[in-house]
């Protein structure tokens, strides 16, 4: 039996997990899901993966459960539980040493919401855990070079969250973090079609009208896609012509919010590491920013160019597990928002 566990990186988003094993890579991304039994509710069906799978196939018997909500524990026992299963999942059980593990977070937690993640990990069974901000991971994971002197501009955008950060020498110079992502996106469609084109719509269909034809800017030539939901008129199945222009004005309020952060980090950023800004573009990580049109948008509004990574929703895992094969960088020495930290 091997006496040491391997050390684990841990991505914990609000819709997707990836756990990262030193030597391994990447071998968990599975959504941060636990379904519930209706009648009993401390009787976990399945979690990740095998949770939707359950779902899709008796959604009537069981609730469904998202822990984590922008990055912070929604609920306690069934974060500690989800986490046991993807930490088994990942390396077994046949360990005396329990693992240490690095775990993204947003930038700015308050204390209480990094203890809480900490016991979490903790009691799903880690010896030591160290929280790493999710930008500096994810500049990490994009290949920008964080630990030398120049500024990098990175927005993360996930599920829950939106996280800017200045970084430069291995730290982060100025960051904000906002609960404006994918699920935002999903909210002001599903409110846009409720009030203007009176349709119900679930989550489901939201997301995929955000990732059919939601646009952050206009469209040269607008498309329309035939929605269903329930009439609210008539509570009666029904649907409805959407257009990309109007999809365009329910998304414009979120898209406005993450420029407005951008623009709040950009105001604090030292000028030579704005000038290295101006240069080398502003790098966008983060399924959530796959919205279309949004790179161009942010660049119109701000005025710098926009890149948006290659794939964007790995950048923070592959940033985690770099900081993982290399867990000397994460020292406890540290100061918490200038460098990943030890709780
Ligand atoms: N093609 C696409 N267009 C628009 N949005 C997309 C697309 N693909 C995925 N998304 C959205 O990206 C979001 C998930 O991104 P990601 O996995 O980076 O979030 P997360 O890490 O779980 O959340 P967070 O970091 O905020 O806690 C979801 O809201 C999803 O709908
Ligand atoms: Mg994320």
């Amino acid at each position: 039996m091997p006496f040491w566990a391997p050390d684990i990186g841990i991505d914990l988003g609000t819709e997707n997990v990836s756990l990262y094993v030193r030597g391994r890579g990447v071998i968990i991304s599975e959504p941060a899901l636990v379904v519930l039994d209706r009648e009993n509710r401390h009787s976990v069906q399945a979690v990740g993966d095998e949770a939707v799978f359950l779902l899709g196939r008796s959604p009537n018997r069981l609730i469904p459960v998202y822990p984590i909500k922008n990055g912070q524990v929604a609920d306690f026992d069934i974060a500690e539980l989800m986490l046991k299963y993807f930490i088994r999942k990942a390396i077994g059980v046949s360990y005396l040493g329990k693992p240490r593990v690095i775990l993204s977070v947003p930038c700015n937690l308050d204390d209480v919401n990094r203890k809480a993640l900490t016991e979490a990990i903790r009691f799903a069974g880690a010896k030591h855990v160290f929280l790493v901000e999710k930008p500096f991971a994810a500049a990490i994971g994009t290949g920008l070079p964080v630990y030398e002197p120049v500024g990098n501009l990175v927005v993360d955008i996930g599920a829950g969250t939106t996280d800017v950060a200045v970084i430069s020498l291995g730290g982060l110079v100025v960051s904000q973090s906002v609960q404006v992502g994918g699920n935002k996106f999903d909210e002001a469609l599903i409110e846009y079609l409720r009030k203007e084109c009176s349709i119900l719509i679930g989550n489901q269909t939201a997301e995929n009208i955000k990732k059919d034809l939601a646009t952050a800017l206009p469209l040269e030539e607008s498309r329309s896609i035939i929605v269903r939901g329930i009439n609210q008129l008539n509570t009666s199945a029904g649907t409805v012509s959407f257009s990309s222009s109007q999809a365009y004005d329910a998304v414009k309020g979120p898209c406005a919010a993450i420029v407005k952060a951008v623009r709040w980090v950009l105001e604090r950023t030292p000028p030579e590491l704005a000038a290295d800004i101006m240069r080398g573009g502003i790098h966008l990580t983060g399924d959530g920013a796959r919205l279309f049109a949004l790179d161009r948008y942010i660049s119109e509004n701000i005025g710098i160019p926009v890149l948006l990574a290659r794939d964007p929703g790995d950048c923070c895992i592959l940033g985690v597990g770099y900081l993982t094969e290399n867990i000397q960088l994460v020292s406890p020495q540290n100061k918490r928002s200038s460098k990943p930290t030890f709780a």
